[in-house]
């Protein structure tokens, strides 16, 4: 029987990634360029990797919308990655302040919104792809603290209502969520971890691949959530 489908190839496909300058969103940015696409990253800081960086604030939406329109105006959009996330050393209830409450919820959920938001009607145009980098602590409770898990859980339930909208405009929108990554973000904890659980921990390449992987997929098929684990840590309950 013949293959069906064929898998759209990601050479000379536009691409953006929220959150670039580091982490999840570095990796899946280099991936991206090392397959061939044309990658723009936004991030605060920018920095320089294999793609065109964007000193972008996700929490500003007149910069969000101005960089993405900037962007498409060159080849259009196909696919948007939604990295950019943050957590707080003062994460738990007797700490939580109100701004820190606010920078969570104002990041990692508003911030994801701008910018498929702004990305939207370049999408519709390509039938392209979002893939929203959420968290297994948007699933069940860990010790992230509330208003992270808070606003990972906005933005799960936030990707599974623009999936059902937008699939009928032809825009496929997917969530991964990663348990414990080994990136800078580990060490905002109150107590970073060890070195034997950071080496435990995903590599931020293991979920770059998750992502190269559902960007590659064939346009009848579609993954609307995947969960990845380290297998040591919490594929055995530790969380
Ligand atoms: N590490 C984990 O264990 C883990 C597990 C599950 C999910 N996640 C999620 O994966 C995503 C990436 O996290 P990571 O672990 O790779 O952390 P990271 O290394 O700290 O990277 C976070 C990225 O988000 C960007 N960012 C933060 N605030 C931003 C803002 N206001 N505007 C634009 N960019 C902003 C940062 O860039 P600038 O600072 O340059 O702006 C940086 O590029 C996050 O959404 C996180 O919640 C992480």
């Amino acid at each position: 029987m013949p293959e069906r489908g064929t898998a759209p190839a990601l050479s000379g496909r536009t691409v953006i990634v929220s959150g670039a300058s580091s982490g999840i969103g570095l990796a899946t940015a280099r991936a991206l360029s090392r397959h061939g696409a044309r990658v723009h990253g936004l991030s605060r800081r920018g920095g320089d990797g294999p793609f065109n960086p964007h000193i972008c604030d996700v929490t500003q939406p007149e910069d969000v919308t101005r960089t993405i329109d900037q962007i498409a105006a060159g080849a259009g959009l196909d696919a948007v990655v939604l990295a950019a996330g943050t957590n707080l050393a003062d994460r738990h209830l007797g700490q939580l302040s109100t701004g820190g409450w606010q920078t969570l919820i104002d990041t990692n959920l508003s911030g994801a919104f701008h910018v498929f938001r702004a990305a939207l009607p370049h999408l519709r145009r390509s039938r392209g792809d979002a893939v929203f980098i959420s968290s297994v602590s948007a699933l069940w409770p860990d010790a992230s603290g509330p208003a992270y898990q808070a606003s990972k859980a906005g933005l799960t339930a936030f990707a599974r209502a623009a999936a059902l909208e937008e699939h009928r405009n032809g825009v496929r929108v997917s969530v991964i969520s990663p348990g414990l990554v080994d990136t800078p973000l580990l060490d905002r904890r109150p107590q970073p971890p060890e070195p034997a659980q950071r080496a435990a921990a995903l590599h931020p390449d293991d979920v770059a691949r998750v992502c190269i992987f559902m960007l590659s997929l064939p346009a009848h098929a579609y993954i609307p959530e995947l969960t990845i684990l380290p297998a040591a840590i919490q594929a055995l309950g530790d969380t």
